[in-house]
C-alpha cells in the first residue's frame, strides 16, 4: 500500500460541525454589532478558536483587551458545546462511517489531526470516540492550522514518518498544513483548490483506491 496511515481533520471531514461554528460566532458578532456572514465564517475553517475571534473583531472598530476576549472566546463556546449537544451517530454519514471501516479492515493506522479543543466531545457525540489509533487535536498543540504541528503530533504518535501518512482536508489552511510538514494531502471543499494538493477528493470513499500503490 502507498501509506500506512491516514490522519484526517475532524470538522468538515469526518462530520459538519461548520453549523454550529457559524451559529456560535453568528450570536457573538451580533452582540457586538460586527457583520458576520457564512463566507467569513468559511475563512474560520481549520483556524484555532482564539484567532477566529480575532479575525472576526477585526471587522468592528471597537479594541478590546485581552480578558475582554477570553470571555468573547469562552462564551462562543459554552454556546457551541450547548449546540453539540444535538449531535449523535446520526451525525456521522453511512459514507464516512463504511469508508473508515474499510481502511482500518486494509491494516491502516487512523488518526485524527483536528484544531478543535473539543475533538473528544465531537467524537464521542458521533460514537466514534474509541475508533482512531490516535486522536492530535487542539488540547496538544502551541500553533494552530497552517502550522504543522498538529498533523506532526499525530503522526508521532502513529509512529509513523509523514511520508508514509496521508492527510484529508476540507480548509485551505489544513491543506498548508499538510504540505508543509511533508505530507500528500486529499482535499475536499475550499482544501481541494489548494496548490499543493495531492489528491482532489470528489468522493469520500475514493480514499480506498488513493491507498493502493497502482494509484498515481
Ligand atoms: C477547527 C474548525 O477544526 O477547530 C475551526 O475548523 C475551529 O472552525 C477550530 O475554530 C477550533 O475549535 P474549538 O472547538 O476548539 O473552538
Ligand atoms: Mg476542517
Amino acid at each position: 500500500m502507498k501509506y500506512k496511515g491516514i490522519i484526517f481533520d475532524l470538522d468538515g471531514v469526518i462530520c459538519s460541525t461548520d453549523k454550529y461554528h457559524y451559529k456560535a460566532w453568528k450570536k457573538i458578532a451580533d452582540q457586538l454589532e460586527i457583520p458576520f456572514d457564512e463566507e467569513m465564517n468559511d475563512k474560520l475553517r481549520g483556524v484555532s478558536r482564539m484567532e477566529s475571534l480575532e479575525l472576526i473583531l477585526q471587522n468592528g472598530e471597537k479594541v478590546y483587551s485581552n480578558g475582554d476576549k477570553q470571555t468573547l472566546a469562552e462564551a462562543k463556546n459554552l454556546y457551541y458545546q450547548k449546540l453539540l449537544k444535538q449531535m449523535s451517530s446520526k451525525d456521522l454519514s453511512e459514507v464516512v462511517q463504511n469508508t473508515l471501516y474499510a481502511l482500518k479492515r486494509k491494516g491502516l493506522l487512523l488518526g485524527i489531526g483536528s484544531s478543535s479543543k473539543n475533538t473528544k466531545l465531537i467524537l464521542e457525540r458521533i460514537g466514534l470516540l474509541n475508533f482512531f489509533d490516535c486522536i492530535s487535536d487542539g488540547t496538544m498543540i502551541e500553533r494552530s492550522k497552517p502550522d504543522p504541528e498538529v498533523f506532526l503530533k499525530a503522526a508521532k504518535l502513529l509512529k509513523l514518518l509523514p511520508a508514509e501518512c496521508l492527510v484529508v482536508e476540507d480548509a485551505s489552511a489544513g491543506a498548508e498544513a499538510a504540505y508543509k510538514g511533508g505530507f500528500d494531502c486529499a482535499g475536499i471543499k475550499a482544501a481541494r483548490e489548494y496548490s499543493h494538493i495531492t489528491y482532489q477528493l470528489d468522493h469520500f470513499e475514493d480514499l480506498i483506491t488513493y491507498i493502493e500503490d497502482e494509484y498515481e
